[in-house]
């Protein structure tokens, strides 16, 4: 039986989310809902963010803030951020989650595709964090934020090739933003998860023969499960990571 942490400093604490709908995400709606959160979130997803708000409402939770967004509108997402903001009365934590990990031939690749594949990847975060910072510096007590990368930022795998730069440009976004506005007690730090066992993941790429090779490549033999990234979430957003900012973590049963 697995116990996880219970983190004080996040009741009450506004957190949004990109992308959490399904996948980690999701875990991480549920996760930090959990810890008494305000939590925000916006997905294409719909359905699956209405199923997720009934679960956690059976379970005794708040439903959580949702808005139907497309990410790839910097204004809409922004918009969402600082209505979330004002409902919830202020804003400590922006978790950059969403990414969309579709592969694509390098050589087959337009201008347009690529253009799309960052909007998603990448510029979101950027605008995402510009919104939050704006809310986060008016609050006065600082905040978290959280990237979610890759760990084929670093690996480099086939076949994806826009999530791969995309992935990697996070991790200079990171370090760029933590220095900027850590005299505004903003933090900024980005999770490289590995090969997290997600529904998309079961349903679009991870055969029993992908999976047997990953476990050949690990030192743990375990399925990574979206809980085990939310928990490395909430650390990083809690008073507990409070002296920890400008650092990529990576969390894949020692793939790397
Ligand atoms: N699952 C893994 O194995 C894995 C591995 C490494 C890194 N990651 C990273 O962790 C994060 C979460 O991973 P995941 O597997 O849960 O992601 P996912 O692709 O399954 O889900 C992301 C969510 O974003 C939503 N979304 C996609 N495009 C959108 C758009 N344009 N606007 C709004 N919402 C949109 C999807 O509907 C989905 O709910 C991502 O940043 C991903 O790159 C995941």
């Amino acid at each position: 039986m697995r116990a996880y942490a219970t983190y004080p400093s996040l009741a009450g604490r506004r957190v949004f989310i990109t992308g959490g709908a399904t996948g980690i995400g999701a875990a991480m709606v549920e996760a930090f809902s959990e810890q008494g959160a305000v939590v925000g979130h916006l997905d294409l997803a719909e359905d699956a963010a209405g199923a997720l708000a009934d679960q956690l409402q059976a379970a005794g939770y708040a439903r959580p803030w949702f808005r139907r967004v497309d990410v790839t509108d910097a204004a809409a997402l922004k918009a969402a951020i600082s209505d979330f903001a004002a409902e919830a009365g202020g804003f400590e934590v922006l978790v950059n989650n969403v990414a969309n990990d579709t592969r694509h031939d390098p050589l087959e690749t337009s201008q347009d595709s690529w253009r799309r594949c960052m909007a998603v990847n990448l510029d979101c975060a950027f605008f995402a964090s510009q919104a939050a910072v704006h809310l986060m510096r008016a609050g006065g007590h600082g905040g978290a934020i959280v990237n979610f990368s890759s760990i084929n930022a670093v690996l480099g795998p086939d076949g994806m090739p826009g999530y791969v730069t995309a992935k990697a440009g996070l991790l200079g976004m990171t370090k760029a933003l933590a220095r900027q506005y850590g005299p505004d007690g903003i933090r900024v730090n980005t999770i490289l998860p590995g090969w997290v066992v997600t529904q998309r993941q079961l349903d679009l790429w991870l055969t029993p023969k992908a999976e047997a090779e990953w476990m050949e490549q690990v030192c743990l033999k375990e399925r990574i499960e979206p809980r085990d990234a939310a928990n490395l979430a909430m650390f990083l957003a809690a008073d507990d990571s409070r002296m920890i900012t400008n650092q990529h973590f990576i969390i894949d049963g020692g793939r790397v």
